[in-house]
């Protein structure tokens, strides 16, 4: 088959096969060099260090500008840019938190439950041990402030059980040593304003349970926002000799709230920038989607979004999922690949094979998701995640910042990848589509035609 679908390509001029000069497979490799040279490791890291100036949560202004300048940099390439908004229900946390509470010396370290509402009450605190529905039997907290201890039941349900009863407010305390930064769970707007405190600081207050105490959450915010995913793409350079295979290389551009996430993922996302820098003028016979995802940190939620907008046709042909997410730190190890399955795929296989060739040492691979690919993986595509292994600390911190990206480690993830995709997406290479049964058909009855 690969043969008939090779002389069919000369059909025009059935000699081709018997011309002197240099092999397929060499003028390939020459022309592999060429898109390989062009790659500019010194404009991927210029770009991480535009994007990671601050942090880039989905839905914020940040995340605005940077999916702004994303789209910016492929226009300037020559792309067509589509931004697809979506919406999520988000949450920002509360600005300012206090509490205080009469005879109480010295001062108390609130810390804000995730999806905690905004209150301000001045009322009675009163000790509900666990904050269980039996522990608050009979009670009539109106406007009182609930103390609470943590174990059993969920932080989210104490606060229910006790605003159920009447409360304005409520105080979990820890029940082991150190700070408790919890979460509700999910936003209910039946909360009330909600803090949690230290053991010692709980216990401190236990004592003093029937003084008053005024508790303020301010600023949390919860509601629907929008995030965007940026594509750019590359039609099929000759239409006629095109396949239906889409190729789809992407990254996330949102970070964490406090980290410049210049390697989580503004690295990924200036990797795919500097690949459909470098591919945009370069003959292909199969589409080629360069896309960053919003709000892959919220969940995903960007990439979920994206693969849920294609019809059943573009799951079937696209072929390919490249997912680079943190692909640039000094301090992290080695470059790996991750499939949602565990086993090999298109994008693996495509993936050792460049690395080999360039390296001597094929990239290994193995299990794990957590990051973009995951929907792709789900929808059927064959999808890869490229990482380095292990992660270095700096991961989700605020430290996450330009100075700890490495150029060759960057240098070395772009070829890589883009040879993968350019060995794919080079003309003659046979298609890898679901519909590949109906493009050998077309190619068989080319040859037929060719040879009588
Ligand atoms: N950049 C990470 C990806 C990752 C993958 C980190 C594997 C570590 C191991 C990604 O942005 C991330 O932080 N993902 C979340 C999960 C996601 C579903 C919110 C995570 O791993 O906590
Ligand atoms: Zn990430």
């Amino acid at each position: 088959m690969a043969l008939a679908t090779t002389l069919a390509l000369g059909a025009a001029t059935p000699q081709l096969a018997y011309m002197k000069g240099p092999s397929l497979e060499k003028v390939n490799s020459q022309f592999d060099k060429k898109v390989l040279n062009q790659l500019d490791a010194q404009r991927i890291y210029d770009n991480i260090d535009t994007l990671a100036q601050e942090p880039r949560v989905a839905g914020t202004d940040a995340e605005d500008q940077a999916v702004e300048f994303i789209a910016e940099e492929f226009e300037s390439y020559g792309y067509d840019v589509e931004i697809q908004p979506f919406t999520f229900f988000g949450y920002t946390p509360p600005s300012s938190l206090s509490l205080s509470v009469e005879g109480f010396e010295g001062e108390l370290n609130p810390r804000s439950f995730t999806y905690s509402v905004n209150g301000d009450v001045t009322g009675e605190l009163v000790d509900v041990g666990l904050g269980t529905v039996d522990d608050l039997a009979g009670l009539d907290l109106s406007g009182k402030i609930a103390l609470i201890q943590r174990g059993n039941i969920s932080f989210g349900q104490k606060v229910l059980n006790a605003a159920e009863r009447g409360a304005a407010g409520v105080v979990i305390y820890n029940n082991v040593d150190g700070v408790l930064n919890g979460t509700l769970g999910a936003y209910d707007e039946r909360y009330v304003a909600a803090v949690s405190l230290s053991k010692s600081e709980g216990e401190a207050l236990k004592a003093l349970a029937g003084s008053t105490a005024t508790l303020t959450v301010e600023g949390a915010e919860a509601g629907d926002r929008t995030s965007h995913n940026v594509i750019a793409t590359k039609e099929p350079t000759n239409q006629k000799k095109a396949n239906d295979d889409i190729i789809v290389v992407g990254a996330h551009h949102d970070s964490v709230p406090g980290a410049p996430g210049a390697n989580d993922d503004a690295s990924g996302t200036a990797v795919t920038l500097e690949l459909a820098r470098v591919l945009k003028n370069v003959p292909t016979d199969t589409e080629l989607r360069f896309v960053t995802f919003g709000a892959e940190e919220l969940g995903l939620i960007g990439s979920y979004h994206y693969v849920d907008t294609l019809s059943d046709e573009e799951i079937d042909n696209t072929v390919a999922n490249f997912n680079l997410d943190m692909v640039g730190s000094r301090d992290a190890g080695d470059l790996v690949m991750r499939t949602l399955d565990g086993q090999p795929n298109l994008v693996t296989e495509l993936s050792q094979k460049s690395s080999l060739k360039l390296n001597g040492e094929a990239t290994p691979f193995s299990q794990g998701g957590s990051s973009d690919h995951v929907p792709f993986a789900a929808a059927g595509i064959p999808a890869a995640l490229f990482i380095h292994s292990p992660l270095e600390p700096w991961y989700h911190t605020p430290d996450d910042t330009i100075d700890k990206i490495d150029i060759d480690k960057l240098q070395d993830v772009a070829e890589i990848v883009g040879s993968a995709v350019y060995d794919l997406a080079q003309f003659d290479h046979p298609s890898q589509s679901k519909n590949k049964e109906k493009v050998d058909v077309e190619a068989d009855m080319i040859f037929e035609q060719s040879v009588r």
